[in-house]
């Protein structure tokens, strides 16, 4: 049967990515995104892939009236909430703008979706909140609480929030997704990760510099301890991503509770092995120079996904090669993002 899913923040990377397969399923769509860091294009693009409408309201989640019209008008079934404000080396620099958009904003929301009774919620965290891990791969059971930036901790928060909230109302119905590392994006090439000024995130300063938008990748750092001394993530595609949140809409449908999943694929790979991978597969040389470690990063971080495979029958399916071939198809047929 298909669902209404409200998605805060559906204008960005990620939520464009859940949007289309939400559509894809046959579930109706409200995207509530103030684009702050996104243009209403995605969402233009995605109905162009599916044929299929998306409801968008430019709205702020930090707006309890305006949300609130928002619950009165439509019957939601549940909410998938992306919108957040995400730059680590941004975040140390503003942390009240981070901790006011992300956490009230959090609050804000569950408290209009408690007033209209809606309370089935997936959250996106991040593998940040592990801090910088004691041992690997890292499971949903280690410890939290030493993230290195305040948009960690703003997601820390979040997830103590939301499990106080379930403590003190058990109908509450909330998957917490710790995502890893997302790159890749949507086969079409329609859609993809279009950052504003200069990349933060390794895969879109690599897409940049192959397609001529920068001159040369900077390595932080090859002395930490990993295979070849440049730190190693858990790259996964967008697209693998995105249907882990249909998943975990699934698990929501039977089960109230918090549960906290990590989404990644388990393997790591190394800041070189990346731009080895990519060249090969785009055919694009990626110069690169080492420079000095960025402050705050750590040497090596992957993901032990065997809970969301086993509860919620999600697992990873595309290699590192597929991720690299869609960053480039996307990069490639739109250098300049969505302003092309
Ligand atoms: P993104 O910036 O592309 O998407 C976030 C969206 O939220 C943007 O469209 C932005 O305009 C919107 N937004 C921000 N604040 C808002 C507000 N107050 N009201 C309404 N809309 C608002 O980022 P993304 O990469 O798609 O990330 C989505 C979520 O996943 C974020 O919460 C992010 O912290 C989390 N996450 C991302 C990564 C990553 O590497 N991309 C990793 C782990 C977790
Ligand atoms: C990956 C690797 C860098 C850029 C961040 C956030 C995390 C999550 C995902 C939101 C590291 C190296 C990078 C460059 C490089 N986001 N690198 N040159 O740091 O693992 O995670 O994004 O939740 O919270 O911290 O991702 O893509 O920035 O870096 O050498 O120009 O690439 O040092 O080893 P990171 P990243």
């Amino acid at each position: 049967m298909s669902s209404t899913i409200l998605v805060t923040g559906g204008a960005g990377y990620i939520g464009s990515h859940t949007v289309l397969e939400l559509l894809n399923q046959g579930d109706q769509v409200i995207v509530v995104d103030n684009l702050s860091n996104a243009s209403e294009e995605a969402l233009e693009r995605v109905k162009k892939i599916t044929g299929k409408h998306v409801v968008f309201f430019q709205a702020d989640i930090l707006d309890k009236a305006a949300l609130s019209q928002i619950f009165k008008h439509n019957q939601i079934d549940a909410v998938i909430h992306f919108a957040g404000l995400k730059a680590v080396g941004e975040s140390t620099q503003i942390p009240l703008t981070y901790y006011h958009n992300n956490v009230t904003g959090t609050i804000t929301l569950c408290q209009v979706m408690a007033e209209y009774n809606v309370k089935s919620l997936v959250f996106s965290s991040s593998a940040t909140v592990y801090g910088d891990p004691q041992a690997l791969p890292l499971l949903e059971s280690m410890p939290t609480g030493l993230p290195t930036n305040a948009y960690g901790h703003s997601k820390l928060m979040i997830e103590e929030i939301l499990r106080d909230l379930s403590e003190s109302d058990p109908s509450w119905r909330i998957v917490i997704l710790r995502y890893f590392n997302p790159i890749g994006a949507h086969e079409s090439g329609l859609i993809g990760e279009d950052p504003n000024g200069i990349p933060n995130n390794l895969m879109p300063f690599i897409t940049q510099v192959a397609v001529g938008r920068r001159d040369t990748l900077s390595i932080f750092g090859n002395d930490y301890n990993t295979k070849d001394g440049t730190g190693v993530r858990d790259y996964i595609h967008v697209v693998d991503l995105a249907l882990g949140h249909l998943k975990a809409l699934e698990k929501l449908k039977t089960d109230a509770g918090v549960f906290t999943y990590n989404l990644g694929t388990g393997v790591g790979y190394s800041v070189l092995e990346m731009a080895n991978t990519f060249a090969e597969v785009s055919g694009q040389p990626i110069p690169h120079q080492i420079v000095d470690r960025r402050p705050g990063d750590i040497a090596a971080c992957y993901a032990d996904a065997s809970a969301a495979k086993n509860d919620l029958g999600w697992t990873a399916q595309f290699d590192l090669k597929r991720m690299c071939k869609d960053s480039w198809r996307w990069q490639k047929n739109n250098p300049n993002g969505y302003k092309d």
